[in-house]
């Protein structure tokens, strides 16, 4: 049995590098994974006991509604948990807004290059990817920033979604609030923007706006949040979505898998945005580190954009594969997307430290 030409035509799932593996096989104590975007931090004390106090009922199912984390979330953005959907990872809410808003026919708008996931899951849905290529955000810099502009002229009578990636998702650029609010005033109401903000607790300049507040008034727009990077969750699999148009959350619950965000997820979302102190104290030590290490690619030639996000860009273009090969050789394993850039995600210091100086005896070495 064959399945779907569009099922058919995606590009078969491959695994990251294990850091343990990699280590193994070069014959080093530990290699260092700086590709997924994660905090290094362990996850936060009241995550791990809320967990260990959940864990004695996972004989039972979850709660399907993820009432209480449902709750605190309308709590801490101050809407009516009818404008909250929850669901098994930013990604899974992604999928469902597509079902939820796209048939055969229908279009998609995205920037490209963005969140990987948005050709995909276009594809899967049977809708059409229309991608608009990044522009440079400063005079001479690399392709790396959202062309508001062209994407809203690529809209048509068919564009039912536009994921607006901000902070964006390989480049760590970001959109600023003027060019944002010109964009969704003039965005058809027909069409859905959806705010991806899987970076927004990195986000430190002022001028980028915080997509829950743009949405007040704006029944056409929705910001999708996760708890798996600045949260420390990414291993437990919950992001949610906040709309302004309690019919937009309630199509995205429709389109949800039952049961699918656990028991442990829920209790652990519940337990770490009642630590929010703890994860902005934590964001801030990654945004110093972030700036350090932009300046110390800066200081070795490198075009590095700002980054709003938890990850730095090198648009090394067609050196992108290579370099990035050269230090997992060196036992530091990075993003790279090949004949584009490579994505660093910022680590701890001494991960970071590790990067440098393996970027560094690449590059001594010719690389
Ligand atoms: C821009 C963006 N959106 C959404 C996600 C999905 O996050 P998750 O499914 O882990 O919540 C990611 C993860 O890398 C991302 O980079």
């Amino acid at each position: 049995m064959s399945p779907r030409p569009a099922v058919q035509a995606l590009p078969a799932y491959r695994p990251g590098r294990n850091p343990a593996d990699l280590a193994r096989e070069i014959g080093v104590d530990r290699a260092i994974k700086l590709a997924s975007n994660e905090v290094a931090f362990p996850p936060l004390p009241a995550v791990v006991d809320a967990i260990a106090a959940a864990a004695g009922e996972t004989n039972r199912y979850p709660d399907n509604g993820a009432v209480v984390l449902t709750d605190a979330l309308a709590e801490r953005y101050g809407v009516d948990p009818a404008q909250v959907a929850t669901g098994c990872g930013a990604v899974m809410l992604c999928q469902q807004l597509a079902q939820a808003y796209t048939e055969p026919g229908a279009s998609i708008a995205f920037a490209w290059r963005s969140f990987e996931m948005y050709p995909l899951l276009a594809q899967v849905a049977g809708a059409r990817s229309i991608q608009v290529p990044l522009v440079p955000g400063r005079e001479g810099g690399p392709a790396d920033t959202h062309d508001l502009d062209g994407l809203l002229a690529a809209i048509d009578d068919d564009t039912r979604l536009v994921f607006v990636c901000n902070p964006n998702n390989p480049t760590g650029t970001a959109v600023r609030r003027a060019g944002l609010e010109k964009f969704l005033d003039a965005v058809p109401v027909t069409t859905l923007v959806v705010l991806d903000e899987a970076y927004r607790e990195f986000v430190s300049d002022p001028d980028v706006p915080d997509g829950t507040e743009l949405m007040r008034g704006r029944p056409n727009v929705a910001v999708l949040r996760t708890f798996s990077k600045a949260w420390g969750l990414a291993g437990l699999r919950v992001g949610y979505l906040l709309a302004e148009d309690p019919a937009v959350a309630e199509a995205v619950r429709k389109t949800h898998v039952p049961f699918s965000v656990s028991m442990l997820a829920q209790a652990a979302a519940v337990a770490a945005l009642a630590s929010e102190d703890e994860v902005r104290a934590r964001c801030a030590s990654v945004v110093a580190e972030r700036k350090r290490l932009v300046a110390a690619l800066r200081a070795r030639g490198f075009d590095v954009s700002d980054s709003q996000a938890n990850f730095v860009w090198l648009p090394v273009g067609e050196q992108a594969a290579p370099l990035a090969a050269a230090l997992e050789a060196r036992a530091v394993i990075t993003r790279p997307f090949a004949g584009v850039g490579v994505r660093v995600t910022v680590g701890a210091p001494e991960e970071n430290d590790a990067f440098l100086a393996a970027l560094d005896a690449v590059r001594a070495d010719g690389g």
